[in-house]
């Protein structure tokens, strides 16, 4: 099949990469031209394990093409994915910008019957306001069908996760668009659920916000835990061999970050408000994560007499391991807070980059900690599992480390004469 994909982030580049890999002939629209030079000569503009190679091979297949000519992908594509970003906007009200241009770009592209399918993740009702704005604007009514297909991407597994999806939701009544669809997907092995195209959308926006409930859920055990003198890790395990519960997102710590919780769960609330409905929960999910931050710099001055006099090495500044990204990183934020209070900092990520003022990034992690009064582990990168902690205590000079991801076994820290730190983790 022929598919057109607006959009070259990290959800477009994904899916038109998957799509491509399944044999489909993908063209990937992209605004910018810089972008679709280094797209064509191979290079991308995010760090997601497997994809660059994946958009090597298929575009020496010929079955991804990218361009910056839309008209050219309408022209070419009964399918057409929206993925253009729908980025956060000043009262929490996702900003449909990007969303508004393209439908004026469309408008007079749009001569024969399309299925118009909309990937990004958009508030309740955007997928029919698509529809009724092309309409409105001059095109056939019976050239449009819009459908609601949200994605449910991790960044650092999204390959994986394009390719074993646990569900597939199409969000559409038309069953000529679900057909199709299934057509696209048949390489998958996964349960479809066909909903109305608001369930599609509010299924995306719930999905997100119980994932992050579930993370602040698990935190503020971990607080009642650190009160008692409980390991929290130990209550997760607990509670998540119910199956109704689960283990996954139980893991207590920092907090969430990235591109979609936080984005998600402002989109929810202010949708809420608008109907004149309190959402509690979202909000206290939301309060929860904010206070992490605040909650891990209160641990890390208890463990120093002399705070914030003191010279920390943070290891991790990307919101989650896998990935460069650092927006809304809650290790990022932590950084901020401890900088802010003097402290001086020497940071240490395997990938993400970060330039931060009175802060040192260090491009190796035994020489972070060289001379340094604590470690505090922000991000549970895999490689600080294998690290050399007798080389360590050599080389730190003071012995306190915060492990703000319950990543490292205090066990193995204290064996190595250092104070293990952290909440809910006596
Ligand atoms: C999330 C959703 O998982 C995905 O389905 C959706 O499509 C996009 O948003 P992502 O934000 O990439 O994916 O990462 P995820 O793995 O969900 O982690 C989100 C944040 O929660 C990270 O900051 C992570 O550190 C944190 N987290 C996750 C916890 O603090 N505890 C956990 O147990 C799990």
């Amino acid at each position: 099949m022929n598919v057109g994909v607006i959009g070259a982030g990290y959800v477009g580049l994904t899916i038109s990469a998957v799509f491509a890999k399944w044999g489909h002939d993908v063209y990937c629209v992209e605004k910018e031209y810089e972008k679709v030079k280094d797209l064509k000569a191979g290079r991308i503009p995010i760090y997601e394990p497997g994809l660059e190679e994946l958009i090597k091979e298929t575009q020496e297949k010929k079955k991804l093409i990218f361009t910056t000519d839309l008209a050219e992908a309408v022209k070419a594509c009964h399918l057409l994915f929206i993925a253009v970003g729908t980025p956060e906007g000043p009262n929490g009200e996702p900003n449909l910008g990007f969303i508004e241009q393209l439908i004026n770009e469309l408008v007079p592209l749009i001569t024969q019957p399309k299925i118009i399918v909309t990937k990004s993740t958009v508030p309740i009702g955007t997928n029919e306001s698509i529809k009724n704005k092309l309409i409105h604007a001059g095109v056939q009514s019976q050239f449009i069908t819009v459908v609601s297909n949200p994605e449910f991407l991790r960044e650092g597994t999204a390959i994986h996760d394009m390719c074993h999806p646990d569900k597939i939701i199409i969000g559409t009544d038309q069953a000529e668009a679900v057909k199709q669809l299934k057509e696209l997907y048949k390489e998958i092995n996964a349960p479809y659920l066909i909903t109305s195209v608001a369930g599609a959308e509010m299924i995306k926006y719930a999905a997100n916000s119980f994932l992050a409930m579930k993370i602040s859920f698990i935190n503020e055990i971990a607080r009642i835990c650190d009160a008692y003198h409980v390991d929290v890790t130990e209550v997760a395990k607990g509670i998540g061999m119910d199956p109704r519960i689960g283990s996954s997102f139980l893991q207590a710590g920092l907090g969430y970050g990235g591109s979609c919780f936080p984005k998600d769960l402002k989109a929810l609330e202010y949708a809420a408000k608008q109907k004149q409905i309190d959402p509690h929960l979202l909000q206290a999910t939301q309060l929860i994560n904010d206070e992490q931050v605040s909650l891990y710099g209160q641990k890390l001055k208890e463990s120093f007499p002399n705070f914030p006099d003191i010279s920390i090495a943070v290891w991790g500044a990307a919101f989650k391991p896998n990935t460069d990204d650092i927006r809304n990183s809650q290790a990022v934020k932590l950084i901020n807070l401890l900088t802010r209070k003097g402290c001086r900092i020497h940071v240490y990520d395997p990938v993400a980059s970060l330039s931060l003022q009175d802060v040192t990034v260090h491009s190796s992690m035994y020489e972070s900690i060289k001379g340094r009064d604590g470690l505090v582990i922000t991000t549970e990168w895999e490689m600080f599992h294998t690290v050399d902690w007798t080389l360590i205590s050599h080389w730190m000079k003071g012995k306190v480390v915060l492990d703000c991801r319950n990543f490292i076994d205090p066990l193995l820290l204290r064996e190595h004469g250092f104070e293990y730190v952290g909440v809910g983790r006596p």
